[in-house]
């Protein structure tokens, strides 16, 4: 007999989503369990014996856990699928690791590259991406027209977006070049277009930006559009920060 464990557990152990975001998906109607729609939270299922599908797609539990950084180009979309048929992350590392569903680490726009990390590990997912867990990031963005010191301090006390305000972020200019200054800002969140928004606040136009760092894991030297496994070292820390 295989071992029994909650529905949303065995999502998340399948690495297609954290437990949370399972908890949702299975309100959403979104789950069958040997065929049949599941829409309460708590049912049991036993791995290796009852058959789990996400939206029609059979998911299993595999034990060997995948955790990789990708340097993300413009012009690919975080998510598995896309539904205008554009490019997706998952198109860079697939023709390497062709049977292992990954599924990214929080996203990036479609026109941000950058530090993306990807994993079937629901878990790591959900330590990295959960608010209450307050990884920071760190983003290079070249500003058009450059930003004022009243807007930098407005960034570095919190300001106003959508209904929203940031907590204190760091940021400072670290170059500026004919009517371009480019900035280096760390924030502690991770809402949709935060770091545009937060710029577009104080006035200032992102035309490029870039993230180079998740709390202490750098992006490095990693060439645009290709990827490497994590360190263990850096697998521990983003696990245990
Ligand atoms: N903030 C943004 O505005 N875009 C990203 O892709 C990430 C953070």
């Amino acid at each position: 007999m295989g071992e029994i464990v909650r529905l949303q557990k065995y999502i998340a152990m399948s690495g297609a989503a954290s437990r949370r975001a399972a908890e949702q998906l299975i309100s959403e109607g979104r789950v069958t369990v040997n065929g049949e729609k599941i829409t309460e939270q708590g049912v049991k299922v036993e791995i290796g014996a009852d058959k789990v599908a996400l939206d029609g797609e059979q998911l299993k539990v595999k034990n060997k856990k995948y955790y990789i950084m990708l340097n993300k180009p413009e012009g690919y979309v975080t998510t598995v699928n896309d539904q205008f048929d554009r490019p997706t992350v998952i198109d860079l590392i697939k023709t390497d690791l062709k049977d292992v569903r990954l599924f990214p680490v929080g996203r990036l726009d479609y026109d941000t590259e950058g530090l993306l990390l990807l994993t079937n590990d629901g878990d790591f997912t959900y330590r990295v991406t959960h608010p209450k867990f307050n990884t920071d990031k760190t983003y290079i963005a070249l500003l058009k027209g450059g930003i004022s010191v009243k807007g930098l301090n407005m960034l570095r006390s919190g300001v106003k977006i959508d209904d929203y305000k940031t907590s204190p972020a760091e940021v400072e200019i670290i170059d500026a070049a004919e009517g371009y200054v480019t900035a280096r800002i760390t924030i502690h969140e991770g809402r949709n277009r935060q770091v545009r928004k937060m710029f577009e606040a104080v006035g200032s136009k992102v035309v490029g930006l870039r993230r180079i760092k998740i709390g202490k894991v750098e992006l490095g030297t990693l060439p645009l559009g290709r990827w490497r496994y994590l360190t263990s070292h850096e697998i521990n820390y983003l696990m245990n920060k």
